[in-house]
């Protein structure tokens, strides 16, 4: 299939204050003294999002959001919008990930409709997707990420540019990872379900690798058939490291 540039995009989660904004110009010139062969992205917490745009105006990284409600505004205390992520000068925004689904009870319709806003924002979603360890075991892991996909994504996305990201549940943030033949598996039950979903619109959109990927293993799942980029989370706060995945795609 068809691959576009590989994507590696970190996820800070809750993690980052102004003074992590260091790391963030660390990366900046690094790119700058060995331009990267694929895009780069950073998702800080929203609050850091409009200094760090503003930090790394005119450089190649790109900034996004972790998460954006449904509404494209309103009262709902607490929430952000996605007009607000792409307003503070975000161009992606992380969707659907199982910190969500799991902590904050996002169902794959909850999902959709964030989706839908995202585009309406002119922002490019990053849908997550992937199995939790009990569902692997029981061998479902195919099963429930093609649910995943067919759920959460809207048909609208035929026609935008977007992305999907397979993070194994039980991989994140643990150490462990999928075998090179199970992310290979998983990477294309994902392809062949967006084509059921989106036609051919779904065979080009990459699909990102997510889980535990740190310098010393990028380049060999990167290097896997279907494999478009990394969602990255712990491995992206220190742009030491950061810069060692990017340089495995
Ligand atoms: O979204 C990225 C993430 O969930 C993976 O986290 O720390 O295992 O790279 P980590």
């Amino acid at each position: 299939m068809k691959q576009s540039v590989k994507l590696i995009a970190g996820n800070w989660k809750m993690n980052g204050l102004a003074s992590s904004l260091v790391e963030a110009t660390a990366l900046k010139s690094a790119l700058e003294a060995d331009p990267a062969d694929c895009r780069v992205a950073l998702c800080p917490p929203a609050t850091l999002i409009a200094q760090m745009a503003w930090q790394l105006r005119g450089g190649s990284i790109e900034l996004g959001g972790q998460d954006c409600h449904a509404a494209a505004s309103g009262a709902f205390t607490g929430s952000i919008s996605a007009a607000m992520l792409a307003d503070a000068g975000a161009r992606l925004v992380i969707l659907g990930h199982s910190e969500r689904r799991a902590g904050f009870a996002e169902t794959d319709a909850v999902v959709a409709a964030k989706v839908e806003a995202a585009l309406q924002a002119g922002l490019e979603p990053i849908i997550c997707v992937g199995e939790t360890l009990e569902q692997r075991q029981a061998g479902q892991a195919v099963a429930v990420v093609a649910d995943q996909v067919a759920g959460s994504l809207p048909l609208s996305l035929a026609d935008q540019a977007f992305a999907v990201a397979y993070e194994p549940v039980w991989a994140i943030g643990t150490g462990l990872t999928p075998s090179l033949d199970q992310i290979e598996e998983v990477h294309a039950a994902i392809r062949a379900a967006l084509i059921a979903r989106l036609g051919p619109a779904g065979q080009t959109a990459p699909i990102l690798y997510g889980g535990s990927v740190k310098p010393s293993n990028a380049a060999e799942i990167l290097a896997v058939p279907e494999v478009g980029g990394a969602l990255v989370g712990g491995a992206s706060l220190k742009a030491e490291e950061f810069i060692g995945i990017i340089r495995g795609a």
